[in-house]
C-alpha cells in the first residue's frame, strides 16, 4: 500500500487563486489593497528564504508588501520603533518579525510590540489567548495550514486521537489547541509528546493522526506509527547533500520512503505544510485588511 499524498502546493494554489480574486473585488469595491510588512533582522539563511517565499506570494494575489531588512546588530528599541510605525500605517494590514531573533533581542517584547489586530503570524498574547478559549482570532498560520490541509482533503479530526510531536509556541501547542475546540475540522483527542516524553513511540503508534513538528530530520520511522495512519509532516531540515546542486537537500521529520508505506496519507517536504503556512498568512492578512474601515 502506498499513502495518498497530501499536496500542499496544490491546495494552496487554489487558496492563493481564491484570495487573488477576492482581493480584486476588495480593491475594485472598496479601494482596499491588502498590504503586509516583513521585518527580517540578520542574515539566517532559512529566515531569508522563508521571506523571501512570503513576498512572492504577496505579489502572486496582488497584495502590497515591504520588506524591511536589518543588520543583525540592530537594537530592540530601533525594531521597537518600526513595529510602532507599521502599527499606525493605514495602508499595512500585518506585520510580521521573522523569527527567530538575534539574541540581545528579547522575543516576547517585540511580538508584544505589534498591534494584536495586525499580528498576522498569530503569535500575540491575546490571539494565543483568543485561540485558547475558542474565540475569532487571527491564528498562526502553520497550525492553520495543517487544519485547512485536513478540512480540504476531507480528513475526519471529530473523535480522532491526534498525536502532536512537539510543543513549540509556533506550531506544536497552537495546533493542539485548534484541534482540541470544540469545531467543525477539530473535536479532535489531542496527546502532545515532547522531549520530555520518555517513549515517543508508545504514544506516535496511537496516533490516528500524528502531527510531526520536532525539527530533526527523518526520526520519525515506519516503526513508529500504526498502519493507516494520516501523517503531517512540518519539519524542514536542511540535510547535507554532496549530490545537490546547493550542497544540501531538504527533509521532513518523518522519514518519507518508509512511512509512506504504512500511512493512508501523508504531506511530503517539501511541498506539504510549507505552501499551506504562506497561504494562511495570505488569508490572515486578507482577513484584516477586509474588516479595515478606515477607507
Ligand atoms: N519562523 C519560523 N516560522 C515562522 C513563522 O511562521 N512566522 C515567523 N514570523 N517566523 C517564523
Amino acid at each position: 500500500m502506498s499513502a495518498q499524498i497530501l499536496d500542499g502546493k496544490k491546495i494552496s494554489e487554489e487558496i492563493k487563486s481564491e484570495i487573488k480574486n477576492k482581493t480584486l473585488h476588495l480593491k475594485t469595491q472598496k479601494g482596499i489593497t491588502p498590504g503586509l510588512a516583513f521585518i527580517l533582522v540578520g542574515d539566517n539563511p532559512a529566515s531569508q528564504s522563508y521571506v523571501k517565499m512570503k513576498n512572492k506570494a504577496c505579489d502572486e494575489v496582488g497584495f502590497y508588501s515591504i520588506t524591511e531588512k536589518l543588520p543583525a546588530e540592530t537594537s530592540e528599541e530601533f525594531l521597537l520603533e518600526l513595529i510602532n510605525r507599521f502599527n499606525i500605517e493605514k495602508t499595512i494590514h500585518g506585520i510580521l518579525v521573522q523569527l527567530p531573533l538575534p539574541k540581545h533581542i528579547d522575543e516576547n517584547k517585540i511580538i508584544e510590540a505589534i498591534d494584536y489586530k495586525k499580528d498576522v503570524d498569530g503569535f500575540h498574547p491575546i490571539n494565543v489567548g483568543k485561540l485558547l478559549i475558542g474565540q475569532d482570532s487571527l491564528r498562526p498560520c502553520t497550525p492553520a495550514g495543517i487544519q485547512e490541509l485536513l478540512i480540504r482533503y476531507g480528513i475526519e479530526t471529530s473523535g480522532k486521537h491526534v498525536v502532536v510531536v512537539g510543543r513549540s509556541n509556533i506550531v506544536g501547542k497552537p495546533v493542539a489547541n485548534m484541534l482540541l475546540q470544540k469545531q467543525a475540522g477539530a473535536n479532535a483527542v489531542v496527546t502532545i509528546a515532547h522531549t520530555g516524553t520518555k517513549d515517543i513511540s508508545y504514544y506516535t503508534k496511537q496516533a490516528d493522526i500524528l502531527i510531526a513538528a520536532i525539527g530533526k530530520p527523518e526520526i520519525i520511522t515506519a516503526d513508529m506509527v500504526k498502519p493507516g495512519v494520516v501523517v503531517i509532516d512540518v519539519g524542514i531540515n536542511r540535510v547535507d547533500d554532496p549530490a545537490a546542486k546547493n550542497g544540501y537537500r531538504i527533509v521532513g521529520d518523518v522519514h518519507f520512503d518508509s512511512v509512506s508505506k504504512v500511512a493512508s496519507a501523508i504531506s511530503p517536504v517539501p511541498g506539504g505544510i510549507g505552501p499551506m503556512t504562506i497561504a494562511m498568512l495570505l488569508s490572515n492578512t486578507f482577513k484584516v485588511a477586509e474588516q479595515t474601515d478606515d477607507y
